[in-house]
């Protein structure tokens, strides 16, 4: 109950109520003491005025007036001459005297916790102005006791009537709490845990439906993650699959090839000039192709395999992606320019060097073909005393926003009709696997440059000199 959160408030409630009530009963009970004290003067002035019917009153009377107004002794200064007067005998002396004429609330109440105090048989005096401007001042003798009796009741009823007050307050927020903020709670925590018993069943995604703003606020925002969470689930487990459908893929096409690779292994033989040509390049393309299959076989995860490095005429493979491309070309003129020093040498995997140039030409290639103008596409290298420097350019439209923003990306960043998004991913991955990096250098609508750099030196090995 404690621990609860109704349950603190309950009490808390209690609490300040009893606190607020404190801060009422104080003067209240000041004020309950003026009244009575009132009363009484004004009761004794009508007593007194029994005076002025002259000597009819006897002692009799006077004791029995003096008695039903509560006091012992009367006196009504009328003016600065004439005075009236009843008395009977006091029991004792008179302790202490008040003057109600202009009472300060601090002094009623200073005056009121002293009353509680007084001992039974005190007798007090009391000054005040008559009622109905009857006369200059009345002076009273009173008994202190049926006072501090008055009180003492009231207090009673005050204090029974606050904590009934209070008890009920607490009571009534409790069970308001309860229902505008823990049962939705609950309800919230309910779903929270069928949830996440099965967080890819989108059925189970809270649907937002309390009243209360605040609480509305909390479910929509745990509605959004949960719905996030299961669409990242979702995509997990579609690429997991995917995953395995790329290795049935892989496996079937590698033996495709393999028959392929033995028919062009044949036309080498070809006496045709452009056949005996063209034949390396078809072996060499089929070659590459089956090697693709089996590294993605060998491997069957997502991830590249590494590297393996090697001395590479950059030329050369630059040559051979250029001439794939060509062969790819429509009717579209799109020139090729190669700026490469013949004797530059660096140290990468090849084949997938030739994966990571033959996606960024292609996406050049295909970039302008789409604007159905001319265009041109050059790769250019340099070398540095600690970089090999690849760029790649081309004049076509630019990078449309999608794919700026989801730059190597996969499947995010593919903005062409036919592709998969897939291109630009790869080739980052490959490059970050031989320690080196892919930017964008510039894209716009006067085209795009792509910049790759790899560092020669990984760690402390140089290496060029391996
Ligand atoms: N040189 C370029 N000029 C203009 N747009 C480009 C260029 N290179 C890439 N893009 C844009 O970037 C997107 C992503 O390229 P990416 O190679 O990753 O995927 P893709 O070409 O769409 O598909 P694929 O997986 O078949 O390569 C492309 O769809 C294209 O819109
Ligand atoms: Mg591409």
């Amino acid at each position: 109950m404690l621990r609860s959160l109704s349950g603190r408030l309950l009490i808390l409630t209690g609490i300040f109520v009893i606190l607020a009530e404190l801060l009422i009963l104080v003067p209240s009970v000041a004020r309950f003491r003026e009244d009575y004290l009132t009363s009484r003067l004004e009761r004794a002035q009508i007593a007194s005025l029994a005076q002025l019917a002259g000597d009819m009153i006897t002692e009799d009377l006077e004791q029995e007036l003096l008695r039903n107004a509560g006091v012992y002794n009367v006196v009504l200064l009328r003016d600065e001459a004439r005075q009236l007067v009843l008395s009977s005998p006091v029991p004792s002396e008179v302790v202490d005297t008040y003057d109600m004429r202009e009472p300060s609330m601090a002094r009623l109440i200073h005056e009121a916790v002293q009353a509680l105090f007084t001992r039974e048989d005190h007798v007090i005096r009391v000054i005040g102005n008559p009622v109905r401007e009857a006369g200059l001042l009345i002076e009273v003798t009173m008994p202190a006791a049926p006072l501090r009796v008055a009180m003492v009741d009231y207090l009673r009823y005050m204090v029974l009537i606050s904590t009934l007050f209070s008890v009920s307050t607490a009571l009534l927020l409790f069970l308001a709490v309860r229902y505008l903020i823990l049962r939705p709670m609950k309800r919230v925590i309910g779903l929270m845990r069928a949830y996440a018993e099965d967080p890819e069943d989108s059925r189970r995604i809270i649907t937002p439906s309390a009243s209360v703003s605040d609480l509305r606020e909390a479910e929509e925002a745990l509605r959004e993650l949960e719905t996030q969470l299961t669409g990242a689930l979702r995509q997990k487990e579609r690429l997991a699959q995917l995953g395995s459908a790329v290795a049935k893929i892989s496996h079937d096409l590698r033996n495709i090839l393999t028959s392929t690779q033995l028919f062009a292994d044949r036309l080498e033989g070809s006496q045709d000039p452009t056949v005996k040509r063209l034949a390396p390049k078809v072996v060499n393309s089929v070659a590459r192709a089956v090697n693709l299959c089996e590294s993605t076989l060998a491997f069957g995860r997502a991830e590249e395999p590494a590297p393996r490095l090697c001395l590479v005429a950059l030329a050369d493979v630059v040559g051979d992606v250029i001439d794939g491309e060509r062969l790819a070309l429509g009717s579209e003129s799109i020139s090729f320019a190669e700026d490469i020093p013949a004797t530059l040498r660096l140290r990468a995997d090849p084949e997938q060097l030739y994966r990571v140039l033959g996606n960024l030409v292609r996406n050049a290639r295909q970039a302008i073909e789409v604007t159905g103008t001319e265009g041109e596409i050059a790769v250019a290298a340099e070398e540095s005393d600690s970089h090999w420097l690849i760029r790649v350019s081309d004049t076509g439209p630019g990078l449309p926003p999608k794919a700026q923003e989801n730059l190597f990306t996969a499947f995010t960043g593919g903005a062409r009709k036919g592709g998969s998004g897939l291109g630009l991913a790869i080739a980052a991955e490959l490059v970050r696997g031989h320690g080196g990096t892919i930017e964008l250098e510039r894209t716009g609508a006067s085209g795009t440059v792509f910049v790759i750099r790899l560092p020669k030196e990984i760690g402390l090995q140089p290496l060029a000199a391996q």
